[in-house]
């Protein structure tokens, strides 16, 4: 990468990184209507009827007018996977809020239905990254359910074990990945992101097949088969829901969608 590109790419990490701090006490308002489904560290991996949530420059300049999206399309890396027409098209026809989500979920106690995150959570530090399954749980309604994808630390075992060592080192770590939110900090199989959800006191926590489950929108929201660790999860009832003391975050803003 040349320079110029690379110190334009710092700027943008650091300016969505700052958005996303000086939103770090933002609580979103729900539509009432229908259930509620949201979608953590989206990307531009969205289903209609969803409420995605990401840090990155897209979901920063989601509702900007249309000369910005040609100018966060260059800046983004979007291009890559995207035409500027397609991109320009998914910004303006789903729901997206810009979060930071190691400040936790910007969503009311009890206001979900459904919280699907793909390929997100093995971004975030252990710590942090089980604060964000207390958040979940946190936001899901009673009986709501909790869908993870995850890489699967297992096939990363497997494919070192086939002496695909760089490949799995790429895949699983993206260690080149110095800035921003590309760098992957932690790992699960099933048995660790399994015993995480328990102690937070998810319930009927099982491993799932790639776009099958209780979930709506598998079709379009599982992107990933190879290498994918599937896990949902249900929110217990009131009455049986863990002493977990969730972390709480100060309300400070409402933003309406
Ligand atoms: C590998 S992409 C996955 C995108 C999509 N969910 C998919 O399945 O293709 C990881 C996403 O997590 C987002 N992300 C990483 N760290 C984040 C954070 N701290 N807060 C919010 N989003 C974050 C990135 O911006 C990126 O869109």
């Amino acid at each position: 990468m040349s320079v110029a590109k690379t110190f334009a790419r710092y700027v943008v990490d650091q300016t969505t990184r700052l958005g996303g701090w000086i939103k770090r006490h933002q609580r979103v308002n729900l539509p009432r209507n229908g259930p509620v489904k949201v979608n953590l560290g989206c990307g531009l991996h969205v289903a209609p009827g969803w409420v995605n949530i990401d840090g990155s420059l897209n979901a920063l300049v989601a509702n900007s007018p249309k000369w910005i999206h040609s100018f966060a399309y260059r800046m983004s890396g979007a291009k890559e996977y995207y035409t500027r027409d397609n991109y320009q098209d998914t910004l303006r026809q789903n729901i997206f809020i810009h979060h930071d989500l190691i400040y936790g979920i910007p969503l009311a106690d009890q206001s979900a239905d459904f919280v699907y995150s793909s390929h997100f959570l093995e971004h975030l530090d252990r710590s942090v990254g089980r604060r964000l399954l207390e958040e979940c749980l946190r936001v899901l309604k009673p009986g709501g359910v909790l869908r993870i994808a995850v890489p699967d630390l297992e096939c990363g075992w497997e494919l070192y074990k086939l002496g695909e060592k760089e490949r799995m080192i790429h895949d699983f770590f993206f260690a080149e990945e110095m800035t921003g939110f590309g760098q992957h900090r932690y790992a699960y199989d099933y048995e660790m992101l399994h015993d995480a959800l328990a102690q937070i006191g998810f319930a009927n926590i099982q491993r799932a097949v790639f776009q099958e489950g209780a979930t709506p929108d598998l079709k379009l929201l599982d992107n990933r088969e190879d290498y994918t660790l599937f896990v949902e999860a249900y929110a217990p009832d009131d009455s049986c829901r863990s002493t977990v003391s969730h972390k709480v975050i100060a309300e400070n803003g409402n933003l309406k969608i």
